[in-house]
């Protein structure tokens, strides 16, 4: 991840916010370069999920709605995350991020009451002629090694305390603070940012939706929300889409838009943001439709979008939400993972989420949101199936699966490294870079611009003449542009007029003409 963050920023795609006054925690700007990938992944989806479609609309509806919305889709009372702070440090936790373990030592004796490590917390008789005593709590935040830092807490605990006798644990992988007990657990529990205990909050519970007022009142009445999903755009406005007559079951709304969330911890660079894009979907459908059907091709279709994109298969995954844990309303749900360099984690949720949403808003606003069928002449609410998915998570994914650093050979034979970005041609930043072989004669120049002039019509392409053409080549390699295009003495000698078209991922050099070059990019770039 930090060559992949050094890359970014070195080369312009993704910059921390507001930098010079320190940055802003949570919050990204993105650079020439990433915008131009960023605009290319939307562009992608948009025509794939709606333009090359028959049965999807586009829709773009406000950043700030009518503040019922939110009561309406649950966001108000339950968008929230459980909070922990550290009163000593103000530093501030997901409780379901932080984990715990009291550490527990068997002994053959009883420990004598003046000798307990926390006062009044005796020893438990464990059977067996055995001792079980609490020396003390450990504690350590989600990661890869969760179980195994808690693990080695307590041994230093146990070595620090002089404590003879074998470690016991309670519970076989670690629980998160909101399992812990206000009164029994949480005073003792270590903060991660102090490493000491009695500082640590009960959680509470903490609203994501970042509040703001409309109009000049300061007051309660005028307390609104920039929105934390996309999604309620479109079903508050499924009545007037459904009303211009474009659309008939069944047909999904798109809309590409921002979303705010006060993420408590904001990570893994742009994985998790407090500013951020979706890419979200409502397919409304039957009410006696079969659901399940249709949320099954609708995980494929976004497998294969992925796919598309030049995600590689063997970095994404499907994990089914256990139905347990589903919201009472939602029958099902089935997140794309992916595999990125701290974790497999979500990049795209798939959601059969009945017919909740439009019936909430019918409660709330008064306005029934129904569709007449021809066949049975009777009025249904439609039901839905969504797939949302996050603009910079998928941007991330790919600049984690095209990042790679090999060592190759220069034109000399010798061995140097190189740094290379593979990007799928749909949403390579620059496609193709444009390379007369010298700067100083005309005549390459003259060719190479009016090649440049001609391509940049259509394409996002580079013009770079500075510098030996090996440094120029690893320069795109670097930023992933799939192809680079030399006019060299060939080009102008001989009859056919063809350039050196070099494959950035092969390395592998051609003769190409002009005509073939176009074709190769109509057909890869789309
Ligand atoms: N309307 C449903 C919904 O918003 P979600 O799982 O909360 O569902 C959908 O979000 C997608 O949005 C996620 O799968 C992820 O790709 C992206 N996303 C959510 N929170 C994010 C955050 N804080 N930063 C970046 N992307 C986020």
């Amino acid at each position: 991840m930090d060559n992949i963050v050094a890359l970014c920023k070195r080369r312009g795609f993704i910059f921390p916010s507001s930098e010079i006054y320190g940055g802003l925690n949570g919050f990204f700007d993105y650079g020439p370069l990433g915008v131009e990938l960023k605009k290319n992944i939307r562009d992608c989806w948009w025509n794939d999920m709606v333009r090359r479609r028959d049965d999807i609309v586009g829709l773009e509806s406000s950043i700030i709605m009518h503040p019922k919305v939110w009561e309406a889709s649950g966001h108000v009372a339950g968008f929230t995350d459980p909070l922990v702070d550290c009163k000593e440090s103000k530093q501030r936790y997901r409780a379901d991020q932080l984990f715990w373990e009291p550490v527990n030592v068997e002994t053959d004796e009883r420990t004598p009451l003046e000798k307990l490590p926390i006062p009044g917390r005796e020893s438990l008789d464990v059977g067996n002629g055995k001792w079980s005593t609490t020396i003390g709590y450990v504690s350590a935040l989600e990661s890869e090694r969760t179980n195994e830092e808690l693990r080695e807490k307590a041994l230093e605990l146990k070595r620090k305390l002089a404590f003879k006798g074998e470690l016991r644990w309670s519970s076989i992988t670690a629980r998160d603070i909101t399992a812990a007990d206000p009164v029994r657990d949480i005073p003792h529990i270590p903060s991660p940012a102090t490493g000491k205990p009695g500082s640590l909050t009960p959680p509470r519970s903490f609203n994501m939706m970042f509040e703001t007022y409309v109009g000049a009142l300061r007051d309660d009445s005028a307390i609104s929300y920039l929105r934390p999903e996309t999604a309620q755009g479109m079903f508050v406005d499924f009545k007037s889409v459904v009303d211009t007559g474009r659309v008939k079951l069944p047909f999904g709304i798109a809309q590409i838009g921002k979303s705010f969330r006060n993420e408590i911890t904001p990570r893994n660079f742009i994985f998790r943001s407090r500013e951020f894009e979706q890419m979200e979907m409502e397919y409304f459908i039957h009410e006696d439709a079969d659901w399940d059907k249709c949320h099954k091709e609708w995980i494929e279709w976004c497998r294969q979008w992925l796919l598309s994109i030049g995600l590689p298969e063997s970095h994404l995954s499907l994990y089914a939400h256990p139905k347990e844990k589903l919201a009472f309303y939602s029958k099902g749900t089935v997140d794309i993972m992916f595999k990125y360099p701290f974790g497999v984690q979500e990049l795209w949720g798939i959601a059969a989420r009945g017919n909740y949403d439009l019936e909430q808003h019918a409660k709330f606003s008064g306005v029934p949101q129904v569709i007449f069928d021809e066949a049975t002449k009777k009025k249904f609410t439609p039901h839905v199936i969504e797939p949302a998915v996050g603009v910079d998570r998928i941007l991330l994914a790919v600049l984690c699966a095209g990042y790679a650093e090999e060592e190759v050979k220069d034109d000399k034979g010798n061995v140097e490294k190189r740094t290379v970005l593979r990007l799928n041609p749909r949403i390579a930043p620059v496609k193709v870079a444009v390379l007369p072989l010298l700067k100083n004669k005309p005549e390459l120049v003259a060719v190479a611009q009016k090649l440049h002039a001609k391509l940049k019509r259509k394409y996002a392409v580079f013009y770079d003449e500075g510098g030996a053409i090996g440094r120029r080549y690893r320069r795109q390699d670097e930023i992933g542009t799939p192809w680079c295009v030399t006019i060299d003495f060939e080009t102008i000698e001989k009859p056919g007029a063809t350039f050196t078209l070099r494959e950035r991922d092969s390395m592998q050099q051609k003769r190409i003409t002009e005509a073939d070059l176009f074709a190769l990019l109509e057909e890869q770039v789309y």
